[in-house]
């Protein structure tokens, strides 16, 4: 089933934790097995029904719009040789979704880039996906947050239980419950507080589904954490008025933000793909068992 509304996939974060990798690419093209990270989160929201995207760019931005563009001369090496299964795995990218590009020029944070998506999107509800936060596709997340919208109308976000250690590194929710136990009222949002002030251990994780009206809030919110416009400071406001809410996913989610992380993801996707886990389990075994 195709969804009306549209995906806004921001990647124009400077990638700074995985220097010099990102110096001339950005960290959303680094190779998560033998995807970019982005085309994870693209096949995502294609398979929640989602036919466009807009992809917010920072600097090298050819390198992300030339992976989804079709590569001709590449195709037909690949043709003459009667390599197929290659093809076809290249051919995947560039006819996923319609996807379109715009430059979030200044890098002023995440609220920022997302009100860069506004002339796209126009006034329906959005899907953003962040693509440091890939959900396993055996995982309904977005589908589950874009039926809620549809049944409340109310702006939705995805919590996660974490560490009450690792809440520094999320904006975090003041939640009440409600009568489905995967769904949360959100009382209050706070972008990355300290472990002491944090209202919860449920961590917002990369996707929400946001009614047209954040854009506007957007438009004025200050400066916050970081001295970045943040798209948790706006769902603060929204929180505090209309009201949002919160699904609580539970499934598997895999960071790729910082390179210990990203190194546990990549192991974790391989080890369970049917072409590279049967070799690759019991050579972890092995390794883990001489450490
Ligand atoms: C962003 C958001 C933060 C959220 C996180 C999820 O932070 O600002 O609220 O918890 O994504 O990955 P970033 O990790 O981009 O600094």
């Amino acid at each position: 089933m195709t969804s009306r509304i549209k995906a806004v996939i921001p990647a124009a974060g400077l990638g700074t934790r995985f220097l010099p990798a990102t110096k001339a690419m950005p960290k959303e093209m680094l190779p998560v097995v033998d995807k970019p990270a982005i085309q994870y989160v693209v096949e995502e929201a294609v398979g929640a029904g989602i036919d466009d995207i807009l992809v917010i760019l920072g600097r090298n931005k050819n390198n992300i719009s030339n992976h989804f563009d079709a590569v001709p001369e590449l195709e037909t090496n690949l043709t003459n040789k009667g390599d197929l299964h290659r093809l076809l795995r290249v051919k995947e990218s560039s006819d996923l979704a319609d996807i379109h590009y715009v430059r979030q020029g200044e890098p002023r944070g995440l609220g920022h880039a997302v009100l860069r998506a506004r002339a796209h999107v126009g006034d329906s509800t959005f899907a953003v996906l962040l693509g440091d936060d890939l959900i396993d596709e055996r995982d309904a997340l977005l589908t589950t947050m874009i039926a809620a919208n549809e049944r409340t109308g109310l702006t939705v976000i995805a919590l996660m239980e974490v560490d009450p250690d690792h809440i520094h590194m999320y904006g975090a929710a003041a939640v009440e419950a409600t009568d489905d136990p995967d769904i949360v009222r959100v009382t209050g949002l706070v972008e990355k507080p300290p472990k002491e002030d944090a209202p919860s251990n449920y961590a917002v994780i990369g996707r929400y589904v946001l009614n047209a009206n954040v854009f506007d809030i957007l438009d004025r919110t200050q400066p916050g954490k970081g001295g970045e416009i943040q798209l948790t400071d706006a769902l603060q406001e929204l929180a505090l008025t209309e009201g949002v809410l919160g699904v609580v996913f539970r499934g598997r989610r895999y960071d790729t933000g910082d390179r210990l992380d990203y190194i546990k993801a990549i192991v974790q996707l391989a080890a369970d793909r049917e072409d590279l886990g049967p070799d690759l389990r019991p050579w972890l075994k092995e390794f883990a068992a001489n450490l």
